[in-house]
């Protein structure tokens, strides 16, 4: 008998990165192989790759160059990269690792075993021509059995100045309601208990879809998604990113403030605090509106998280700029805040500028605006202790098996005492008794939360 052959993936980048290495690793399984944590033990290298900068795709070409040596002295070594960097660096990625089978777009993510067929026949493929994606039919291998994510929405439609995903990711694709009932029954049925709804720009959701409301709305919107799948079986939590604050709407935020399984945290990026600036990348809000957008979160939900992702150093930012993105940061209180400095993307706008700024004025901005950004992550965190939160367990804690991990409702991270094989998947009550500025510890309240 031959030895079962085995796959490895890395992933690298956002969580549609990761729900698209689900898939695919759920094909290379329904095809009899068998997963292997070490890249140097498998017969099949996939990177599945992020190139949002710069320092995201070089690390790839380190990963690759280690599994290319390898593939001179094991010639049935299949190589291939997927995701971002495959879409946009296309043939030239051959070019550059001529030891590569396959190189392939996100869009083309779940066409993986008739791609491979094709490497099988002899030839070296290149799949970046955008498609239409096809309906999810696969059975992605989830990394949780307690979480998953569920794409609603491919793609994006914005070109803000700066940035790489709709080049890289196509035009915005919406799949319809029902399919995404149907994904998230079966969830429910094989025992999750909490959904992550995911697009690059999720409130752009259904716009890309046929028909009109009496009113004259789309006929498919995120908050029609939301009631529509807020009661399937056994789901009982339901989370979404990534919003955009220039289509967050208050019948959105009615929406999350009557469901009660949507969590109450929201992701809505705001990139800079000044309105220039915001400008100059093609955001289309204010910051003025933003800050309206957080008022009327909080007005129906007073102790809702919001977190957020900020570029500092964009090009031709100012010292001025960048304090009025400290303001911002000091008004909100954010739970959290990604944090990156500008980096200069192929075939983008803001790259072909000739006002960059330099490596020491990135720096230095990303590491006070890290700064600011702990501390007020630190003082949202003190709210919670002693308090009482619900827990969901995700996992067991890796540093101390004697602990617990699990989400509050606003996803923080909290680690408690308790037993993984009792409590995997079952949500908890916890009095919080620790805060630090990205997750908490407490103690379990003995009795179940009825759900
Ligand atoms: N769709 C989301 C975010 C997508 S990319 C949105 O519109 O906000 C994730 C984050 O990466 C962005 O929010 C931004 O903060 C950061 N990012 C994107 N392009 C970047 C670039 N060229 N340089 C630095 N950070 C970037
Ligand atoms: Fe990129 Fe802007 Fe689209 Fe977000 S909304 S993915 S930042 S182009
Ligand atoms: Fe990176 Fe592509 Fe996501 S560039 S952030 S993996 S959409």
């Amino acid at each position: 008998m031959t030895e079962p052959r085995q796959y490895h993936i890395t992933t690298f980048g956002c969580q549609m990165n990761k729900a698209d290495s689900e898939r695919m690793a759920g094909i290379l399984e329904g095809m009899g192989y068998l997963f292997t944590a070490d890249p140097n033990d498998a017969d099949l290298v996939l990177y599945n790759t992020c190139t949002i900068r710069d320092n995201a795709e070089q690390k790839v070409y380190s990963y690759l160059g280690r599994q290319a040596k390898r593939k001179h002295s094991q010639p049935n070594l299949k190589l291939i990269v997927a995701g971002c960097v495959a879409q946009q660096e296309g043939e030239s990625l051959l070019r550059r690792v001529p030891e590569l089978d396959l190189v392939m777009g996100p869009q083309h993510a779940n066409r993986l075993q008739d791609l491979l067929e094709q490497v099988d026949n002899g030839s070296q493929i290149v799949a970046t021509e955008p498609i239409h994606i096809v309906e999810d039919i696969t059975k992605p291998r989830r990394d949780s059995t307690v979480t998953a994510w569920v794409n609603v929405i491919y793609g994006c439609n914005e070109h803000c100045t700066y940035c790489v995903v709709p080049g890289v990711r196509g035009v915005e694709q919406s799949r319809y309601p029902e399919a995404i009932y149907a994904e998230m029954e079966e969830l429910g049925r094989q025992g999750f208990k909490e959904i992550t709804l995911l697009g690059q720009n999720i409130d752009a959701y259904g716009r890309d879809l046929p028909g009109t409301t009496p009113e004259g709305r789309n006929k498919y919107t995120l908050t029609d998604l939301l009631y529509f799948v807020h009661d399937v079986p056994g789901i009982e939590r339901i989370r979404f990113a990534t919003s955009h604050p220039r289509y967050f709407t208050e019948r959105l935020i009615k929406a999350c403030h009557g469901l009660p399984k949507v969590c109450e945290h929201f992701h809505i990026p705001f990139q800079s605090g000044d309105n220039d600036v915001l400008k100059a990348m093609r955001r289309g809000y204010s910051h003025e509106r933003y800050r309206r957008i957080v008022d009327k979160v909080r007005q129906y939900m007073p102790d809702a998280s919001i977190t957020a992702d900020a570029i500092v150093a964009f090009p031709g930012e100012t010292e001025a700029q960048f304090e009025k993105t400290l303001q911002l940061v000091d008004d909100i209180g954010f739970d959290l805040v990604n944090t990156a400095a500008y980096s200069p993307r192929p075939g983008t706008p803001a790259a072909t500028w000739d006002n960059q700024l330099s490596e020491e004025v990135k720096g230095d901005r990303l590491q006070r605006l890290n700064h600011l950004v702990s501390q007020k992550a630190m003082e949202k965190s003190e709210r919670y202790v002693g308090r009482t939160e619900a827990v969901l367990v995700e996992a067991q804690n890796q540093k101390d098996p004697s602990q617990v991990m699990g989400r509050t409702k606003g996803n923080r991270l909290t680690f408690f005492k308790g037993d993984i094989n009792e409590l995997l998947g079952k949500t908890v009550l916890v009095k919080i008794t620790e805060a630090r500025a990205f997750s908490l510890t407490g103690e379990r309240v003995e009795s179940l939360v009825a759900v």
